[in-house]
């Protein structure tokens, strides 16, 4: 039995591939990496499976293929500088499927692999975005619905709290900072390089303690209001 089993959802590139290329160096550590197509990862301890978490028969299929978990990270996200008066319902609609709908069943699809250990962390990779008070005025950064999908997340990660700690579960939210991916350069250059977010982020989990969950960390460690 690996000492530690850690999933993480969207690994095909950005920060999701370097959780599994960090987590990975450690020999002892089995690290599952969701994806929605082939991907090599040319290390004997990583296990891909597919997983689309818009697709609810992906999430509920790659559900049954594992059994236990001790730690999940949810990073998977779409994300853009969009204005939410501008936004039509089927753009709003892709927003919440992918990023509140969608880690919501991969939580529900899990479930019983992370009850099967007893570490129980759920993380979600969330953004600034998402922080009400961090919005007010926002001049720029990711914005309109992809904020709404963030702050949405949130709230998921403390009514999870609510429903799961008392069962030994802790859920938490780290915000990555402005990172050097697809996603991140988008607004421009000057994101940090990825390797430096997902250390920090990995020191975060490492030290999370099961009363530190409904928090929202940076990846530097620091508290971001909610
Ligand atoms: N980069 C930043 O500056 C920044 C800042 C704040 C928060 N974040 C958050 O950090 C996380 C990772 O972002 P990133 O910058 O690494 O983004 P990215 O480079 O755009 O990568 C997104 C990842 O999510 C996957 N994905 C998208 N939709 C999916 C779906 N329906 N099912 C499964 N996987 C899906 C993508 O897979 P495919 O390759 O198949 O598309 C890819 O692996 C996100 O939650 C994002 O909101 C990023």
């Amino acid at each position: 039995m690996p000492h530690q089993v850690t999933l993480v959802i969207g690994a095909s590139r950005g920060i999701g591939r370097e959780f599994v290329s960090q987590l990975s160096r450690d020999p002892t550590h089995r690290v599952i990496a969701g994806v929605r197509k082939p991907v090599d990862f040319d290390s004997s301890n990583v296990v891909p499976i597919l997983l689309d978490q818009s697709d609810p028969e992906s999430v509920t299929r790659a559900g049954t293929q594992v059994s236990e978990i001790d730690t999940l990270i949810i990073n998977a996200a779409i994300g853009a500088d969009e204005y939410l008066l501008s936004t039509d319902d089927e753009r709003l609609r892709e927003y919440y499927d992918t990023n509140v709908i969608g880690p919501l069943r991969v939580v529900r699809a899990f479930l019983p692999a992370l009850k099967a250990r007893n570490t129980r962390q759920i993380v979600f990779i969330s953004s600034e975005s998402g922080s009400l008070s961090q919005q007010i005025n926002a001049k720029g950064g990711f914005r309109g619905p992809y904020a709404v999908s963030k702050a949405a997340g949130n709230m998921i990660v403390v009514q999870l709290h609510n429903e799961l700690h008392d069962q030994g579960f802790t859920v938490a939210a780290i915000h990555p900072g402005w990172v050097a991916t697809d996603m991140g350069n988008a607004t421009g250059p000057g994101g940090m390089p990825i390797p430096e977010s997902v250390k920090g982020q990995l020191d975060v989990i490492v030290k999370l303690e099961h009363n530190a969950s409904a928090t929202f960390f940076a990846w530097d460690g620091s508290i971001v209001p909610w």
